[in-house]
């Protein structure tokens, strides 16, 4: 209960109806900014790029066939992501963020005919910034924490604090992967900024800067 009380902004019941979609190209901090709203409010992360990750990992049908996008930086078909979050929204109960979907006007659209969102945090970055940002990331295969070799280095070189695991460098992480990416995220999600904004539910906050300070202003804007 400790993480509630010392929120001075949030009571408990206000944190079962948040919805949140965190919106913001590759390495803007979506991940990271997600585990701190879910270590501080309890808000359960439902991250695509994780769940796809986990099926490529398992050697499923739909791995095999995420695989193939997700290593050219490309978007896997609207289709079966908007299944996959469908179904794995229905099992919700309590407030969640949305790392990582919608991606598309279309996602976005058919999220919303299942749900009803109440923020939309779009995390602004410049692409040089992403670009270093995401090459020297390193991810938790087990329990998807994330470190930066210099802003938020492991305490012991290569290995997971929270649960101990060996880290790794996503296949994505090359440069000329983030680069295509970055490209992929300006021709079908940043329409998404203008399609929240319409809808009076979007707040643009500056992913730059300290990973804490970022996260308080995200916390006051909700
Ligand atoms: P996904 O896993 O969603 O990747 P992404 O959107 O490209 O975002 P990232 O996870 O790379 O970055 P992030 O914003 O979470 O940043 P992070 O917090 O890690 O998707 C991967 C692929 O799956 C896609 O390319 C696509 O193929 C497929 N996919 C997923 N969803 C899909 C969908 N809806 N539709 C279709 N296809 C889909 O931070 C990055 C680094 O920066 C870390 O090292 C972190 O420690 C560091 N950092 C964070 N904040 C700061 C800061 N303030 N200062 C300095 N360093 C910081």
């Amino acid at each position: 209960m400790d993480k509630f009380i010392n929120c001075n902004i949030l009571l408990l019941s206000d944190t079962m109806s948040f919805r949140i979609i965190l919106l913001g190209p590759p390495g803007s901090g979506k991940g990271t900014q997600a585990e701190k709203l879910n270590d501080d409010l309890g808000l359960i992360t439902l991250s695509t790029g994780d769940m796809l990750r986990e099926a490529v990992r398992n050697g499923t049908e739909l791995g095999k066939m995420a695989k193939s996008y997700m290593d050219k930086g490309g978007l896997v078909p609207d289709d079966v992501v908007i299944g996959l979050v469908k179904e794995k929204m229905a099992t919700l109960k309590e407030g969640f963020v949305l790392d990582g979907f919608p991606r598309t006007v279309q996602q976005a659209e058919a999220l919303g005919e299942f749900t009803e969102i109440h923020h939309v945090i779009n995390l602004d970055v410049d692409d040089d910034e992403l670009v270093s940002r995401l090459t020297k990331r390193r991810s938790c295969p087990d329990c998807k924490v994330v470190y930066h070799l210099l802003f938020k280095p492991p305490m012991k070189d290569g290995i997971c604090d929270k649960c101990g695991a060996a880290l790794y460098q996503r296949t994505d992480d090359t440069e000329e992967t983030v680069r295509a990416r970055l490209k992929v995220y300006r021709d079908n999600t940043f329409p998404l900024i203008e399609y929240y904004e319409k809808k009076g539910i979007l707040v643009n906050i500056d992913g730059r800067g300290n990973i804490n300070e970022i996260y308080e202003a995200i916390e006051a804007s909700l």
